[in-house]
């Protein structure tokens, strides 16, 4: 290819992503000027870029130069940013990576303003895809075959159903579902995935019996202590209400928000001991100034004492009873925590649901958190993979962490692997001196000290697993007992 010759570049479909990169790589090791190139995608409408090709010798070709490498750091942001509904993210996303030749260094660069507007389309994307995981909502259908099938309606502004709907694959793994929106829809058979063409909100059905249990759910797990409207109105913006079989309960149960906090605040039985920190930590002050777990929901968002908020998709604060008995504390939150915002709801969670479910103990009862509120991971491709916090990390997120448990006061607290337990006391030290003791700390609350249940997850000997398990089983008994005292 003549490096001059101007080209018009096809991709499959607005969610090609790999498409771009082949065909980027290539261009760029045959010396493809960004401004010789025209990207068009299958579906969508042709880039203005394009025009300026009109009439000219422009082909679709094959492009046989050897691919040039991408860097990941360009290849990690553009694996959102491509899914951009702007029509101008390919033209973008190639004048970049023909920058990065000459500056391998860009992607660093904030304050660039193509790496700035590439970012912000990346990030746009990514809080549409977590919208999307927040709130789809699914109701009943009968299925032709006489089964049940389970189908919902989603309206996202960029092109996420490919990348989202694994997400709905895992989660929902056993039932028949389908998620129609107007560009794309995602069905799952229990066995397969497959992709159509948009659909018509007339095919979403409304008003079954799912919808009725959804609302009533939904009105009997409404906390008023965490209703903070302004953040409920960011994280949920108004025009996903619409879709939402909840959306019409939020503002009754709002107005009687107020009165059922003050009732929960009347009815605590003893006030918040404060006590003196076991070491300072940069978070302790912030932390310090919240009253209630409400305040302290309000606050996490704002936490820049480390760096993990620049990666996370939100803050995971704990969660459960005002005044359990028994809190539990995790490491930090994962893949799907950090999604949900929500501790402990993906694999780890669920181990730890049948253990307590086995012990007798009602998770709705207990208060779950974590010792770091932010997911720290490794991208892989389009994977994130778990990274264990840091020291550093860990002392710039124990204020909040203490200020959980002052404002609690469990009868016991259950840290859950090491890096809980070294938050609780302060400083490290091997689980296997910890455990089956109940220690004092220095806030005046005892603690037990277990496994993560993630780490009973990797044991792959049957009878380690085992014997693993029943460990576990006796430590939260255990825990229980002694919450109970
Ligand atoms: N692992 C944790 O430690 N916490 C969570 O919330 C999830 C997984």
């Amino acid at each position: 290819m003549n490096a001059h010759s101007l080209r018009s570049v096809r991709l499959d479909g607005p969610a090609d992503v790999d498409g771009f990169l082949d065909r980027a790589a290539r261009l760029l090791a045959a010396g493809a000027h960004p401004e010789a190139v025209a990207w068009r995608v299958a579906g969508e409408r042709a880039e203005a870029q394009s025009d300026l090709f009109a009439g000219d010798e422009v082909r679709d070709g094959p492009l046989v130069a050897p691919a040039a490498r991408l860097p990941a750091a360009f290849r990690e942001i553009a694996a959102r940013a491509l899914l951009h509904s702007d029509a101008t993210r390919h033209a973008l996303a190639y004048r970049l990576a023909w920058r990065l030749r000459r500056a391998p260094q860009l992607m660093s660069i904030a304050t660039d303003a193509e790496v700035a507007r590439f970012a912000a389309l990346s990030k746009s994307v990514r809080r549409d895809m977590h919208k999307m995981t927040a709130f789809v909502r699914f109701r009943r259908v009968a299925a032709p075959d006489g089964g049940e099938a389970f189908v919902a309606w989603f309206e996202p502004d960029h092109h996420i159903v490919e990348a989202t709907a694994p997400f709905f694959k895992r989660r929902f793994a056993n039932m028949r579902w389908s998620i129609l929106t107007p560009r794309r829809c995602a069905h799952w058979d229990g066995a397969t995935l497959v992709l159509s063409p948009g659909a018509d909100k007339r095919n979403a059905p409304d008003g079954d019996a799912l919808e009725e249990a959804w609302r009533a759910y939904y009105a009997a797990i409404f906390n008023p202590a965490r209703l903070n409207l302004a953040a409920m109105t960011r994280e949920m913006p108004r025009k996903y209400w619409r879709n939402l079989p909840e959306a019409d309960l939020i503002a009754p149960l709002a107005r009687k928000a107020s009165a059922r906090a003050a009732d929960m605040v009347a009815a605590a039985p003893t006030p918040a001991r404060r006590s003196a920190p076991a070491a300072a930590s940069p978070s302790r002050a912030a932390a310090e100034a919240c009253g209630s777990l409400a305040e302290i929901s309000g606050a996490l968002p704002g936490c820049r004492n480390c760096d993990l908020f620049r990666h996370a998709t939100q803050v995971v604060p704990g969660e459960g009873a005002a005044h359990a008995r028994l809190a539990l504390v995790g490491e930090q939150p994962g893949d799907e925590e950090d999604l949900s915002g929500r501790p402990f709801v993906g694999p780890a969670g669920r181990v730890l649901n049948a253990a307590l479910e086995r012990v007798g103990v009602d998770r709705s009862q207990t208060f779950v958190t974590n010792a770091v509120k932010h997911f720290k991971f490794e991208p892989r491709g389009k994977k994130r993979i778990h990274k264990k916090p840091g020291a550093r990390e860990i002392a710039a997120c124990r204020g909040w962490l203490v200020r959980e448990l002052e404002l609690v006061r469990p009868r016991l607290v259950v840290a859950l692997g090491a890096t809980a337990a070294a938050s609780l006391l302060g400083k490290a030290a091997p689980l296997r001196d910890l455990r089956g003791r109940t220690i004092g700390l220095a806030n005046g609350l005892e603690m037990r000290a277990t496994v993560h249940p993630s780490y009973l997850l990797r044991i792959e000997d049957p009878d380690a697993k085992k014997a693993g398990w029943r460990a576990f089983l006796d430590d939260l008994a255990a825990a229980r007992e002694l919450s109970e005292t």
